[in-house]
């Protein structure tokens, strides 16, 4: 049993969270999207400078909802990589000096290893081995979970990541960011079979396709096309185009994690990142696995997006195996997470 106060600043949310275990003491987010929202997207510098303006008031408020005080805190957890450095930075350098100050030890954690573990947080007995379908805004993965730090890459995107599929076709529908939750709520009133859209599968040179890759910018360039042609026919069917696209998502991403599972005998299966919010996604996954007899765990709506809760549940599997990071970790914009378990220096005590 080890309690983790955790820092995430990775990209457009601040959050603080302290968890024991496998339960959420507390858990802060500050969100920037309303600021990013002007702009479209994420602007780099805007992000760093709102994370230092943001990041000891979450800290406070996470302390105080926790109401602990520093002794029962066993360990500092910070998202190391991957992610937008300078945003990065400002978690890392204050996750450094909480350390120093009150001597933890410090858990430089990889981004994508907080939403393998989200799940957790809503269930006290899920373990390895699991398959984890990662759905992000930067990643699109299918990954063999077989202990903590043991990794092993199945298949991913071969361009964009599902989640930036879903907020460019958003843009192109007129619909905003953040793309994904619009084209969810759009999708509601639409038809899913208006338009038949390609699913993006991804060719063999010898023939044949690759079972368990994705490339979703063909995708989006249909929706392009379609959206040209049929603004000139009159006004935009926008939920039909969201549904269509939705739906063709969720079957891509639904088939080939199940046949993944199958075919290397992995019973469980876990999905995280902003897009295991996705409502199609999350009915078609769970349908399909109940009748090849496979379980899908989804973390509850608030833990698919980016939340520093699921950090410190990554950083209680790293504490509880001793891998502490060195107080010199570096922040990287790029690391493989089958390199995670370079972040620790494998030191028995605090390295303070
Ligand atoms: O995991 P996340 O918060 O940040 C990254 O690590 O990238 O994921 C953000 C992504 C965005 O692309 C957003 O549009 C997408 O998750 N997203 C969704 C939904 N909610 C968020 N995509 C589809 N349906 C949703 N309901
Ligand atoms: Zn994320």
């Amino acid at each position: 049993m080890s309690t983790i106060l955790a820092i995430e600043t990775s990209c457009d949310e601040t959050g603080v969270a302290i968890v024991k275990n496998r339960q959420i003491l507390s858990n802060i987010v500050a969100s920037q999207i309303e600021i990013h929202r002007l702009y479209g997207g994420v602007v780099p510098e805007v992000a760093s400078r709102q994370h230092l303006e943001v990041i000891n008031p979450c800290l406070e408020q996470a302390l105080a909802e926790a109401d602990l005080s520093w002794d029962k805190i066993d360990g500092i957890a910070v998202t190391v990589a991957p992610g937008l450095v300078g945003a990065l930075l400002v978690g890392l350098a204050t996750a450094k000096t909480l350390a120093m100050v009150h001597q933890k030890p410090l858990l430089g954690i990889h981004h994508l290893e907080g939403h393998i573990y989200a799940s957790y947080l809503s269930n006290p007995t899920l373990e390895p081995p699991f398959l984890c379908l990662l759905v992000s805004g930067g990643h699109t993965s299918l990954i063999a979970v077989r202990g903590c730090g043991d990794y092993t890459l199945l298949g991913g995107t071969r361009d964009d990541a599902v989640g930036e599929a879903f907020d460019k076709t958003a843009r192109l529908l007129g619909l905003g960011y953040p793309g994904g939750p619009a084209i969810d709520r759009a999708a509601q009133s639409g038809n899913l079979h208006a338009y038949p859209l390609p699913e993006g599968k991804v060719s063999r040179p010898e023939g044949g396709y690759y079972p368990y890759e994705f490339s979703f910018s063909g995708l989006k360039t249909a929706v392009a096309r379609l959206v040209k042609q049929l603004e000139t026919e009159g006004e935009l069917p926008v939920n039909d185009l969201a549904a269509s696209f939705q739906e063709t998502v969720a079957r891509s991403l639904s088939e080939r994690t199940i046949n993944c599972a199958l075919e290397y005998n992995l019973k469980t299966i876990v999905v995280g990142g902003g897009v295991a919010a996705n409502r199609s996604l999350r009915e078609k996954l769970t349908a399909k696995a109940a009748t090849e007899g496979l379980t899908v765990h989804f973390p509850p709506l608030k833990l698919c997006t980016d939340n520093a809760a699921m950090i410190a549940c990554a950083g209680v599997q790293h504490y509880d195996r001793a891998h502490f990071s060195s107080p010199t970790l570096a922040a990287t914009s790029r690391l493989p997470l089958t390199e995670v378990m370079s972040l620790y220096s494998h030191q028995k005590q605090p390295v303070i």
